[in-house]
């Protein structure tokens, strides 16, 4: 009887993984980035990444001081390496090629803020990215330190003092570069 109910089991799981893997295989699983993710690969990937930002953000102050001169600095560091994703302070009027390509698509930060998360949270996916997302880790190219000051500049984006508004609504994102600026320098 335990030996039958052992070999079933067996069976069950090799059946199983076969299938998959055939399945694999088969081509019948989508690869292809021009279509929007479906409810279950989206709370997949979202329960997944909340759970690890509870386990893993920092739960600490931002150590960059709120100030225009800091939050100017996120704003420079937000043109050079985040805007062709995420958007201009046009939000998503104007996405960039790129981001329009993704999948799952970038969230326009000036149109879908993250106002309300976290600084440590804007932190920690910075800094380490999103698996199996166009979201890159900085964690190799940006200091800590620029990281906290984009995560402050992410945090009051919806409330910027004039003078700083002011140079994110001239920040582009697309084209990267034009010719015509290569050309200048
Ligand atoms: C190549 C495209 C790309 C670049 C460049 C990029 N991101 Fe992202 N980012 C993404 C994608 C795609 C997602 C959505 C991932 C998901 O759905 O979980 C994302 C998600 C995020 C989120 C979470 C948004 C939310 O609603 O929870 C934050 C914050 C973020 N990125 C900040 C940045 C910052 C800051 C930079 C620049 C330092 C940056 N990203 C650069 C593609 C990019």
């Amino acid at each position: 009887m335990l030996k039958g109910v052992v070999l079933g089991v067996a069976l069950t799981i090799i059946v199983g993984l076969t299938g998959g893997y055939l399945l694999l295989h088969s081509g019948l699983i989508p690869a292809n980035a021009d279509a929007k993710p479906g409810g279950l690969e989206t709370w997949m990937a979202g329960t997944s990444l909340d759970a690890t930002l509870d386990r893993y953000a920092p739960r600490v102050q931002n150590p960059v001081a709120l100030n225009d001169q800091n939050l100017l600095k996120g704003v420079r560091l937000f043109a050079e390496n985040c805007a062709v994703c995420h958007g201009s302070a046009k939000g998503a009027d104007s996405p960039s090629p790129i981001a329009k390509g993704e999948y799952p698509r970038p969230p326009q930060l000036a149109t879908d803020g993250v106002e309300d998360d976290t600084e440590g949270e804007s932190f920690w996916k910075i800094k380490h990215g999103i698996r199996l997302t166009g979201m890159p880790s900085f964690g190799y190219t940006l200091k800590d330190e620029q990281i906290w000051t984009l995560a402050l500049f992410l945090k009051h984006m919806d409330k910027l003092p004039p003078q700083v508004k002011q140079v994110w609504q001239q920040v582009r994102n697309w084209p990267v570069t034009s010719l015509d600026q290569t050309e200048q320098k």
